[in-house]
């Protein structure tokens, strides 16, 4: 079926934050942040803003009643900035007014001193500085050190992939209002409900139980509300408890994107060891991950990218490190992969400059060494149920590639100025929360005297489908119309202690608790019925049993061996209710098996794998640098599908926004480490135009998974990592045209920057002549005055400055 919220959004008849009915008397709130990425604050006057018309009251960290820190995994994070700032748009002072107009304005007017600090934005920098969210962790396996005395070829470089903005439709939003005894109810859009209901009663210093926090559904959120939809909701409960007024607040796209974290840019230095035939020995391979200037998930991101840094692949002989540096930027966080695309993005780009080096397609390199049935992962578990050699040799034929590389061979050879490239990306991405205590769900069921039914889960709804999918859980469990079932909003009330709805688990971790629910209720009602009807064959009430065995509920009836009876699904729920049995049931599910040791770096992380393979064609312009998609076609393991208009969707969806990721997105800070990239002028998000001209997407539905819902897998992430593919299918493009180059390896391949790369020559002249036309100056590091935001000055965040970027005039 459609996904349950289709219509509504069609119809722009859906309530996201912004659009409930408010409360009466209801005041809005704005943020002044800082305008530096790094300072200490020698004063900050709130008189002239206090003074505006409409204003209720500006709140600092001073008018906090309980804790003044929000941080999730480390406590390194203030909700309001005290004596230092960390980055630009940090919040350091709240203003409430009568009108959102009212509060803007007068945030405007909120005085700061600033004694501007040295700020870093490279995560090597950092790194040398000794500047770390956490200590360095290595995955260790074999023995590469011994390994590569082995290898006919070792490769080694360094591949940079750039930040990512979440772009979610609605920006980060909530609305608190103020309850009797101290109590504080919060519509926010958040993941991660119970984290908002943590951070709010610790910043207000009441306990959990004086807070609700309630998510109908969120406008997208694709990691960027698990931890950061936090410090908005905090903000307006703080406002709320202080005017005993409710309070709301929601970003305007610039402020979204300038204050909160993105995807994190990676820097890594990879070493490979082969043998002539393409087998893989040895892999070493070191991520700095520029974590921004404060934890939030980003230990988590990098423990996740060491889990797949070898990708698909059986490597013997692994060392990988990762780095998490501290820098002056907002704090990066959770986004779609969870730190696995930037991984894996290093171990294909090691293969492509390994297949240049032994003069070997790619494809013989990956196909060598997919993983077997039974192979090892450095972290100690095996792959059981690998399906990554049967989706790569089904995407092989049923995309038929040997046609397809014949045809872009004799493109290449007839066309001087466009090329074509191919590439193949399996895909193996663990299904799990890294952090195992998260792999709980929880849901809570009531059916009612007229047999109607209401399922609330942890799961939050956020465009994904799981409250489509929870429906069909339901749907499957009790036999009845599948309109009699509603799926109600998130709320702490009644699903406490929830997990974020995160690492692709939402369907998985809820549905399970769900169906766990439901099949209680069920279970009664048999019994029920089994007295029921033997009560009535008795000729009176009460006595009796028939075993329940014998009962069978479908279709809305009620069946004794086979044979239907009178009563329906609606009698029988009324004859529960008369016979005083309860009609409601809360389950939590816990999934199983899994542990991790990490003083060790071993165990078994995850219920199970997601495999698949994509291939992808594009064609470049190389005159331009401007390219197409000519299209993306995969073969994925999902599974018997709960929904497959929803797979579909998330599958679709998922290859799009990586392809975004690794081509058009660039997120762009000046060097003061203010964003240039700030509104959909100056940040570029696929659009139908630039999407693949043909997406294809085939499930396995022929392979149960005992681990899922209803025997299917997982779906939410995987498939953004087949964007690898399209982008290692332009480098062989690029390559095609300039086979006597190294290409760098870094994205986003922008048309910019493919058309750099491809004229290396041209480009260091324009940079010379850029370079002796001035003296860039680069602003002291002790003034306070941030330096204007020119063109010329942007820079990657936290990678070297290169390309066009680079090549303009400070
Ligand atoms: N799809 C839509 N439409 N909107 C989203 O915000 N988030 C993604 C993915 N698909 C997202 C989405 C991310 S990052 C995750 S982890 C999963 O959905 C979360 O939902 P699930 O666990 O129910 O799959
Ligand atoms: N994935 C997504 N979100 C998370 C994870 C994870 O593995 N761990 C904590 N939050
Ligand atoms: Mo998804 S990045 O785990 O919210």
């Amino acid at each position: 079926m459609k996904n349950l919220e289709a219509a509504l959004h069609l119809r722009g008849e859906t309530r996201f934050v912004d659009d409930l009915p408010e409360p009466e008397g209801t005041l809005y709130a704005a943020v002044f942040v800082s305008p530096v990425a790094h300072g200490r604050i020698r004063r900050l006057d709130t008189r002239e803003a206090s003074g505006r018309p409409g204003v209720r009251a500006v709140l600092t960290a001073r008018d906090i009643p309980g804790e003044n820190q929000i941080g999730t995994i480390q406590p390194d994070e203030p909700l309001l900035a005290e004596t230092e700032v960390h980055f630009a748009g940090q919040p350091v002072a709240l203003v409430v007014a009568d009108s959102p107009g009212a509060a803007r304005a007068a945030a405007g007017a909120v005085r700061l001193e600033i004694h501007a600090l040295p700020a870093v934005f490279d995560p090597r920098e950092a790194y040398e500085k000794g500047l770390l969210i956490v200590p360095p962790r290595s995955f260790v396996l074999g023995d590469v050190e011994a390994a590569w005395g082995g290898c006919d070829c070792i490769v080694e470089g360094t591949v940079e992939s750039g930040a990512q903005e979440h772009l979610y439709l609605e920006t980060q939003a909530a609305l608190a209002v103020p309850g009797e005894h101290r109590s504080m109810r919060v519509v926010s859009a958040t993941q991660s409900p119970t984290g908002v209901q943590r951070a709010i009663a610790r910043v207000l210093g009441v306990g959990m139980h004086a807070v609700h926090v309630e998510v109908e559904r969120l406008g997208g959120a694709f990691g960027g509300k698990e931890d950061q939809a936090t410090p908005w909701a905090a903000l307006a409960a703080l406002g709320a408890v202080h005017l005993r007024r409710p309070v709301k607040l929601v970003l305007r796209r610039q402020e979204d994107m300038r204050f909160t974290g993105k995807r994190h840019p990676y820097v890594s230095d990879f070493r490979l060891g082969l043998k002539s035939s393409g087998e893989i020995l040895a892999y070493e391979v070191t991520f700095f991950q520029n974590a921004g200037a404060a934890a939030d998930l980003s230990p988590s991101i990098l423990e996740r990218s060491l889990f797949h840094a070898t990708g698909s692949y059986f490597v013997p002989n692994l060392k990988a490190t990762g780095i998490s540096a501290r820098t002056h930027l907002p704090p990066n966080t959770a986004f779609r992969g969870f730190g696995a695309p930037q991984a894996m993005l290093v171990i294909e780009g090691a293969i492509t400059r390994a297949a240049r080096a032994l003069g070997i397609p790619p494809e013989v390199i990956q196909e060598k060494n997919l993983l077997r049935e039974g192979d090892g992962f450095p972290y100690g578990m095996a792959a059981r149920g690998c399906r990554a050699r049967r989706c790569w040799q089904e995407a092989i034929d049923r995309y038929a590639l040997e046609g397809r590389r014949r045809r872009v061979e004799e493109f290449n050879r007839t066309h001087a100025l466009q090329k074509k490239g191919l590439a193949l990306m399996p895909v193996c991405f663990g299904i799990s929360f890294t952090n195992t205590t998260l792999n709980q769900g929880g849901a809570l069921v009531h059916v009612y005297t007229d047999g109607s039914v209401v399922v609330s889960t942890g799961g939050v709804e956020m465009g994904q489908g799981v409250k489509t999918k929870i429906h069909a859980v339901a749907a499957r469990v009790f036999p009845i119309e599948p309109a009699l079932i509603r799926v109600e909003s998130t709320s702490t009330l009644r699903v406490a202690n929830t997990s974020p709805t995160a690492a692709s688990t939402g369907t998985d971790l809820n549905g399970k608790a769900a169906e766990l629910a439901c099949r209680a209720i069920l279970e009664r009602l048999r019994e029920v019925a089994g007295a029921e009807l033997e009560a009535r064959s008795a000729g009176q009430t009460g006595g009796g049993n028939t075993a329940p065995a014998d009962i069978e509920i479908a279709e809305g009836r009620v069946t004794r061996k086979g044979t239907p009876t009178d009563l329906t699904w609606r009698s029988l729920v009324a004859a529960a209710y008369t016979r005083r049995v309860s009609l409601s049931a809360q389950a939590h599910y816990a999934t199983p098996g899994i542990w991790y040791d990490r003083r060790r770096e071993k165990g078994e992380p995850f219920a199970y794998h997601v495999y698949g393979t994509a291939l992808s064609e594009v064609t470049v312009d190389c005159l331009r640098g401007t390219y197409e998609i000519d299209g993306v076609w995969a073969v994925h393991d999902l599974g018997p599908s709960l929904d497959l208009l929803v797979d579909r969707g998330q599958a679709e969806g998922g290859i799009v926004q990586g392809i975004g990721w690794l081509t058009l997105e660039e997120v762009l800070y000046a060097k003061d480490g203010r964003l240039m990239s700030r509104d959909l002028s100056t940040y570029k998000v696929p659009d139908l135009h630039f999407a693949p001209r043909e997406l294809e997407v085939h499930f396995l539905d022929d392979v149960p998974n005992p681990q899922g819902v209803f025997n299917a897998k997982a779906i939410g992430e995987p498939p953004f990592m087949y964007a690898i593919g399209t982008c290692y299918a332009l480098f062989r493009a690029m390559q095609a045209f300039r086979p006597d180059l190294e290409l760098p390896l870094i994205t986003p391949l922008t048309p910019e920057r493919v058309l750099t790369s491809l004229y290396p020559e041209r480009l260091r002249e324009l940079e010379q002549a850029a370079d002796s036309a001035s003296n860039s100056a680069v602003p002291a590091s002790g003034s306070a005055a941030p330096a204007p935001a020119a063109a010329g000055t942007a820079t990657r965040a936290g990678c070297r400055t290169r390309g066009v970027a680079a090549a303009g005039t400070p």
